[in-house]
């Protein structure tokens, strides 16, 4: 090598280092949106937020904790979306090959490349990078707060709640092993068992709200053609530029499950040579921001019924801590009361439950809020944003409101802290600050939202007639306060032909409704199906006209 050379080299490597000294080296797996593994993104936060100093004679009486569940297998779905791509992988190269285009800019990996879960036609379960995640997060809570932690078991002091959904509950054993690992007798962990409760599925409208709203179910739907248009550009520009660096003629379709695939392999196998290398940064950036845009819409403050159905959660969370606070006015006798509530979902439940208490907003958006007015989308990168998949909702992602008791001479006084992935943030409906008087978290944050009853949310508005799939704009909502539906009075009723039988009457209403959660049959020549929990009925009548009762 001649002095020029290596002159040449030195500098090279010299720039290198100063730039690697100047910015962070980018990590594909910090941007994966809620795909995030939650070790990777929870040291990730806002390192302007200065938390508060919590008074020494303040001690914590009581914990509510909700998570999401762990790192999870793709679903069956995306596990098909897989295979599907890399059958059109083949395609590509048999379409290059064919065409004597320059393969030398293909990627080697893509030659016969199988998607890893190849076979399978199971999914959606934690899996054990999961488990761990939860184990281990329960195993800091304990460490963190002691206090309220040294109790014997007991269901009514650590009450341990999961939605039906098997990653759920599973995710709500890995944290229970955790927790009470070393306080019991079982095996060499010395584990104690703990029970896990869930509500039916049909009826879980604390934690699994979002599947017994109707409405936003209808909204959700209406919502899909939006979100496609906002990706459609970030999309194409992405394929384009992929088309000009590989040579291969991606499509649209398969940068998104190129894009899935990079997320997947980063997130639950620690690869991000492959498909997340076929992404520049800024590209990732931009994929990032197109999946919290989608969910800012659907999960988030895109539209106030996102997260105003999970009012009973909400209720469910304050109660807890006023229980809490009676206990401690009585001066009960330890493991009397309730130390912790702790509760696994999804989500669909945390994004929710974080807009509630208004974390994560922008300056002045609360106030929006309070307001009732729409909030402007995220901007887009590389202007920064509060909202990001990857710290609100990641694998395991969770949010803890921690009562404190501050007693001074003459009376007690209660704040309530809140901690995202285990980090104190601001509450701009509480000044912005972390630890807030619970008089002015139940006044400012709470009540706003009280105003609303989960069924009203939900339930089909009758007077919203497009809502309403009648068949003649004459027929009318028949309101019964019996649960069980009633046929149109009057004329009406002799139009009613009797359905056949219970098969036929069960078809009819799965054709018209989509998937009532309970079908209750036929009766009395109407065939009806039922939500649980809302307790809407929805009547299908011979006649082919719909009604609801309440
Ligand atoms: C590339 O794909 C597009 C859309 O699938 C198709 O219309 C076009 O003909 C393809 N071009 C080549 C050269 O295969
Ligand atoms: C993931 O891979 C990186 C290097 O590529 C390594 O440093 C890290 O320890 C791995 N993490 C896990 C959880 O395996
Ligand atoms: C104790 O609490 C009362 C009531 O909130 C308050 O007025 C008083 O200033 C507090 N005293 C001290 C020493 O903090």
């Amino acid at each position: 090598m001649d002095k020029e050379a290596m002159a040449a080299v030195l500098l090279l490597f010299i720039s290198a280092l100063v730039r690697s000294n100047a910015e962070e080296p980018f990590d594909v797996r910090e941007h994966l949106s809620t795909v995030s593994r939650y070790d990777v993104v929870k040291e990730i936060s806002d390192n302007s937020f200065v938390p508060s100093n919590i008074p020494d004679q303040c001690s914590p009486i009581h914990l509510n904790l909700l998570a999401r569940h762990g790192m999870r297998a793709p679903t069956k779905r995306r596990i098909k979306e897989m295979d599907d791509l890399s059958k059109r992988i083949e395609v590509l190269l048999q379409d290059a090959k064919e065409r004597e285009l320059d393969l030398q800019k293909v990627p080697a990996w893509l030659w016969g490349w199988k998607s890893p879960w190849k076979g399978r036609f199971k999914g959606g379960e934690l899996i054990r990078e999961g488990e761990e995640e939860l184990y281990n997060l329960a195993i800091r809570i304990r460490d963190k707060f002691p206090q309220l932690f040294n109790e014997d078991y007991h269901p009514d002091v650590y009450p341990i709640k999961a939605t039906q959904i098997p990653r759920a509950a599973a995710s709500a054993v890995a944290f229970g092993m955790g927790l009470f690992s070393g306080r019991g007798k079982l095996g060499r962990g010395h584990h104690r068992a703990f029970a896990v409760s869930s509500e039916s599925q049909a009826s879980d409208i604390c934690l699994r709200f979002h599947d017994c709203c109707q409405r936003y179910k209808d909204f959700r739907k209406s919502q899909e053609p939006t979100v496609h248009k906002l990706k459609k550009p970030i999309l194409d520009e992405i394929t384009n530029a992929l088309v000009q660096r590989y040579g291969l003629n991606f499509t649209r379709q398969d940068t998104s499950s190129l894009w899935f695939l990079c997320k997947e392999e980063a997130s639950l196998l620690n690869i991000t040579d492959q498909a997340c290398a076929l992404f520049t940064p800024s590209e990732v950036l931009l994929l990032e921001w197109a999946d919290d845009l989608e969910m800012f819409i659907l999960k988030g403050y895109g539209n106030a019924l996102n997260y105003r159905m999970g009012v009973p959660l909400l209720e469910d969370v304050v109660q807890a801590m006023e229980q809490a606070i009676k206990a401690n006015e009585e001066e009960r006798a330890p493991g009397s009361y309730e130390n912790a509530r702790m509760r696994f979902a999804h989500a669909e439940t945390l994004v929710p439950f974080s807009c509630l208490i208004g974390l994560f907003l922008e300056r002045s958006e609360f106030e929006k809020i309070r307001k009732e007015q729409p909030l402007e989308l995220p901007p887009k990168p590389p202007q920064r944003r509060n909202w990001r998949g990857s710290t609100v909702a990641p694998f395991a992602g969770n949010n803890m409101l921690v009562l404190y008791s501050c007693p001074n001479e003459s009376s007690n006084k209660y704040f309530g802290q809140v901690l995202h992935n285990e980090h104190p943030v601001p509450m701009p409906g509480c000044g912005n600050s972390d630890f807030c008087p619970f008089e002015v978290f139940k006044e400012r944050i709470v009540a706003p939202h009280l105003k609303h009853d989960y069924n009203t949310i939900c339930n089909l508005k009758i007077e919203e007639p497009k809502r309403m799939p009648l068949t003649t704009p004459h027929e009318k909502v028949v309101k019964s306060l019996g649960s069980e539906p009633r046929a149109a009075p009057g004329p009406q009723r002799k139009k009613e032909t009797p359905h056949q039988n219970h098969k036929a009457c069960v078809k009819e209403i799965l054709e018209r409704m989509g998937n009532p959660k309970k079908l209750c049959g036929c009766r009395r020549g109407a065939c009806y199906g039922r939500w649980g929990g809302g307790g809407v009925v929805v009547v299908v009548g011979g006649d082919g006209l719909w009604r609801w009762e309440k």
